[in-house]
């Protein structure tokens, strides 16, 4: 069986009066491991399909069963835990905890099940040795770039090891010297083998690393073929 499988997704948002109708029945299905891009113009709806996909948002109907779990059903008691072993997010606005520092960033998802504190700094060091910022470690959010940023929050989708990975725009607003760096972190992430990765990105090297090109449009996903 696939590993996700949307069936007939919409999301409409009101406001006030006035409908925007973002996922106009979405099916599609994911198989384990599969390195999946999205592209589409702004507005078409992909930040709104990743959420749903990452249990952030719910749909206004249709089912999103990920690996055999209805997650739309799921309270969000439950979902917690079960995003902490299923799920690695990548926001576009990173989403650090301004608060806290670039390690125990890291380590945030770790804390909900993870006892030992050693087994945590460990992982800590290893992802940050893996997005190169480990001679940042013990930095605040507010002291680093936004390259630096992202590649924290990476670290932290990447801290339980989920086998499902999605990004929002990881690239999108940095230079072309980090954004090349990124993509080369999730070269290496496609390269470990072990996980289903989702990504929205306009970057011609993330569609050229996906094993799977979609196109959204106007709240409708086409497949795109070999010739783009
Ligand atoms: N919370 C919200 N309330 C109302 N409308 C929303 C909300 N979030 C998104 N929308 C609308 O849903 C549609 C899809 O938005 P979405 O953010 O998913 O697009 P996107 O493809 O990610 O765009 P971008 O490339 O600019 O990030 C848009 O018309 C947007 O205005
Ligand atoms: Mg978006």
């Amino acid at each position: 069986m696939a590993f996700i499988i949307l069936e007939n997704i919409r999301k409409h948002y009101e406001i006030g009066d006035f409908l925007v109708l973002a996922l106009d029945g979405i099916d599609l299905s994911i198989g384990k491991n599969e390195f999946v891009n999205i592209q589409g113009a702004s507005g078409a709806g992909k930040t709104t399909l990743l959420n749903i996909m990452g249990s952030l948002d719910k749909p206004t109907s249709g089912k999103v069963l990920i690996d055999g779990i209805n997650i739309a059903t799921l309270t969000e008691e439950s979902l917690s835990p079960w995003r902490a072993v299923n799920l690695g997010f990548v926001f576009q606005s990173f989403n650090l905890i301004s608060t806290l520092t670039a390690e125990e960033n890291v380590a945030i998802p770790a804390l909900l099940w993870q006892e030992n504190q050693d087994d945590v700094a460990k992982r800590v060091t290893e992802l940050l040795d893996m997005v190169q910022m480990h001679e940042r470690g013990d930095h605040l959010p507010m002291q680093l770039s936004a390259g630096e940023k992202q590649r924290i929050a990476i670290a932290r989708a990447l801290m339980n090891d989920p086998p499902l990975l999605i990004a929002d725009e990881p690239t999108a607003n940095l230079d072309a010297g980090t954004a090349t760096m990124i993509i080369q972190i999730f070269k290496e992430i496609k390269e470990s083998g072990d996980k289903t990765i989702i990504i929205a990105s306009h970057d011609e090297r993330m569609a050229q690393l996906a094993t799977r090109n979609l196109f959204m449009n106007a709240g409708k996903l086409e497949e795109m073929g070999e010739d783009g």
